[in-house]
């Protein structure tokens, strides 16, 4: 299972399968040609965000709990971002025909937030090589961290608009995945042990306390 884990094309692997299904299975579960479109946008944002909170999370979990699964885990963040910067690049695809060809009435506010949103993913996912890193120095840091906070921003924003939506099905999915995602920011917030960084920073020769990588 580890060892499993730790390979480098998992994270891709699960990025593109989740993005891939989801649209799928949105295809699969729609009545007509707009609701295949809107299924498909909405349950790739869903597929991609499993992805996400690994990467967001990584660091934390190997804080709070070190052991074999979260080690793998953290040692292979990076990837993990850019499996979650793979199946949002098909949530681009799938809200691209639903805007464009089904649903023409979204709100500027939405297309400029969730626009850089896409900026901050791609912009992270270019840069994400150790030789940016290096050339980059305090500002790959600042990038990464202010782009990781932001794209749990616009998540947060999706999911909190449901859950104070009147339809009950999407209330239901806001109020659960705004719960999940509030926890997450709490569990990466929370004040850090002495005890428990030294343990990730032995468990990755340092990276835990090195800036996130996605
Ligand atoms: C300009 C960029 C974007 C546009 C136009 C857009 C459009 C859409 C559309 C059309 C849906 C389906 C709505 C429905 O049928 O209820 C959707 C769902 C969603 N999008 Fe996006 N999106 C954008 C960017 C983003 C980004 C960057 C994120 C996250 C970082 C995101 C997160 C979500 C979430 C969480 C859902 C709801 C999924 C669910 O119901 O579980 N979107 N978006």
């Amino acid at each position: 299972m580890i060892a499993w884990l730790d390979r480098r094309s998992v994270p891709l692997l699960a990025g593109l399968l989740a993005g891939l299904l989801a649209v799928a299975a949105g295809l699969i579960a729609g009545g007509d040609a707009a609701e295949r479109a809107g299924l498909a946008a909405r349950w790739t944002a869903r597929a991609a965000l499993p992805l996400f909170l690994v990467a967001f999370l990584a660091a934390p979990l190997v804080r709070r709990w070190p052991g074999g699964v979260t080690r793998a885990l953290l040692r292979r963040r990076r990837q993990w971002g850019l499996g979650f910067a793979l199946a949002h690049t098909i949530h681009l695809a799938a809200l691209a025909i639903n805007v464009i060809v089904y649903a023409p009435g979204r709100t500027w506010q939405s297309l400029i937030g969730g626009g850089l949103a896409y900026a901050m993913i791609f912009l992270m996912a270019l840069t994400s090589t150790d030789g940016w890193q290096r050339r980059l120095g305090r500002w790959w840091s600042r990038l990464h961290t202010v782009g990781i906070y932001y794209i749990w921003f616009i998540f947060t924003a999706s999911y909190a608009g449901r859950a104070f939506g009147d339809d009950p099905d999407k209330r239901f999915v806001g109020i659960m995945f705004g719960t999940v995602l509030i926890a997450a920011l709490m569990l990466r917030v929370w004040p850090r042990r002495a005890q428990a960084d030294r343990l990730a920073g032995q468990a990755t020769g340092g990276a835990a306390t090195r800036p996130a990588k996605s």
